[in-house]
């Protein structure tokens, strides 16, 4: 019978967090916002009238917690808070949600946990508006460097005056490193097509692509568009053009299946009649093999270094570098086990997009479970979940979670 409440319960989070999280019509939460303030206040709430423990770290994540009985160490539980740019409203915040009531029912029907059990709600892992991203699930590993806070956001910004301002302290983000995580388990939309096409409830995810994202600026000179004769001009867009125009010959030159992906692409100074002189864009680069990877960034810098033989600027900087990670193979088989016994149709699977699971991973033994997205459809306003995938996640991360943690 809970299951039908809990849905009910969850449908009206989701309806309520996205209208607190549109701009202009469109749902965008970016991290140290109104939108992330409006949400982790509803969310805080949320928690604290579920019996949860709430606070949040130097660095605005936010945990609700529960106390263990015998164990000073925490399993947590939890995704990120965050959505890109005219998202979708489950990547992220149906695994934290999904970790609140999941939580909250194995205490109702279980009493104090063995362990702490704390559900996170993390910043900025998208980067949409900081694009190093991770920037919470860094703070918790001690992956921060103070360096990360000179970041810009579109506006200028730097990370240190966002985090502040949303009441935050930077200065202190290495007071954010936690040391009593015993286990985190991510429950995720998995964000493509292969438990639909395999007819699975459930991805158990075995290891997570890698992920490099460049932003490259060009700088060429700015000239009149009608009595500059072609070969005299140092024209941005076009030099710029040479690099974004082979991301498909590259990356289908890679031994291992690779993406590239330009996400954004800004020009100055936007005139038609005028020859562009600043062209900056971002490259998203994935693969499970590091040397793709690097083949693809190769690729990259020996056109820049012909662009620079024409005559322009090239600056090629490495706003993201997330190594292809394999997941704790205890947890997955603890996870395999719990499966089977359950009767969860499930496969075994690797992840194309990123997760904070995959920042964790190298310091605390991780695990990442999917469940379908329709059509795998994910970064846009179609992301949708059957009220099915909605409600088996939640069963299985239950069972996950007391096999753990009492
Ligand atoms: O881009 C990604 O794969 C993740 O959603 N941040
Ligand atoms: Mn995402
Ligand atoms: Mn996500």
């Amino acid at each position: 019978m809970r299951e039908v409440e809990i849905l009910t319960e969850l449908l009206q989070d989701f309806s309520k967090i996205k209208k607190d999280s549109l701009i202009d019509g469109q749902l965008w939460r970016a991290s140290y916002t109104q939108e992330d303030q409006k949400t982790k206040k509803y969310l805080s709430a949320l928690m604290r009238e579920k019996g949860f423990v709430v606070r949040q770290d130097v660095m605005g994540n936010l945990f609700g917690q529960i106390k263990g009985s015998q164990s000073e160490e925490t399993i947590l539980v939890g995704s990120h808070l965050d959505t890109v740019k005219n998202g979708g409203e489950f990547d992220g915040l149906y695994g934290f949600l999904a970790g609140i009531y999941a939580v909250e029912e194995l205490v109702k029907e279980h009493g104090k946990p063995k362990y702490n059990l704390a559900v996170v709600g993390l910043m900025e892992e998208e980067g949409s508006r900081f694009t190093s991203g991770y920037i919470g699930s860094r703070a918790i590993v001690g992956a921060l460097k103070n360096s990360d806070f000179e970041e810009v956001d579109q506006s200028g910004m730097t990370l240190n005056e966002a985090v502040k301002l949303a009441g935050g302290n930077p200065l202190e983000y290495v007071s954010a490193k936690r040391t009593d995580i015993k286990a985190f388990y991510e429950l995720h939309i998995e964000q493509g097509p292969v438990l639909e096409q395999e007819g699975k409830l459930i991805g158990l995810v075995e290891s997570i692509n890698g992920l490099r994202i460049l932003r490259i600026t060009v700088l060429g000179r700015q000239d009149h568009a009608g009595t500059t004769p072609m070969h005299m001009r140092k024209d941005a867009l076009l030099h710029a053009s040479k690099i974004i125009s082979r991301m498909d010959k590259w990356t289908k030159s890679t031994k291992v299946a690779s993406t590239a992906t330009v996400g954004e692409l800004l020009l100055k100074p936007g005139s038609s009649n005028v020859v562009a002189d600043f062209v900056q864009f971002t490259v998203d680069i994935r693969s499970s093999s590091a040397e793709a990877i690097s083949n693809i960034v190769f690729e990259i810098t020996l056109m820049a270094e012909r662009i620079k033989v024409a005559g322009l600027e090239v600056k090629i900087d490495v706003l993201t570098d997330e190594a292809p990670v394999c997941l704790d193979q205890i947890l997955l088989r603890e996870n395999e086990r719990i499966c089977k016994e359950n009767g969860h149709s499930y496969c075994l699977m690797t992840s194309g997009a990123g997760h904070d699971t995959q920042v964790f991973a190298p310091y605390i033994p991780s695990a990442l479970v999917f469940v379908p997205c329709i059509g795998g459809r994910s970064h846009t306003p179609e992301e949708e979940m059957t009220e099915t995938s909605m409600k088996v996640g939640i069963r299985l991360l239950k069972q996950i979670l007391f096999s753990k943690a009492w």
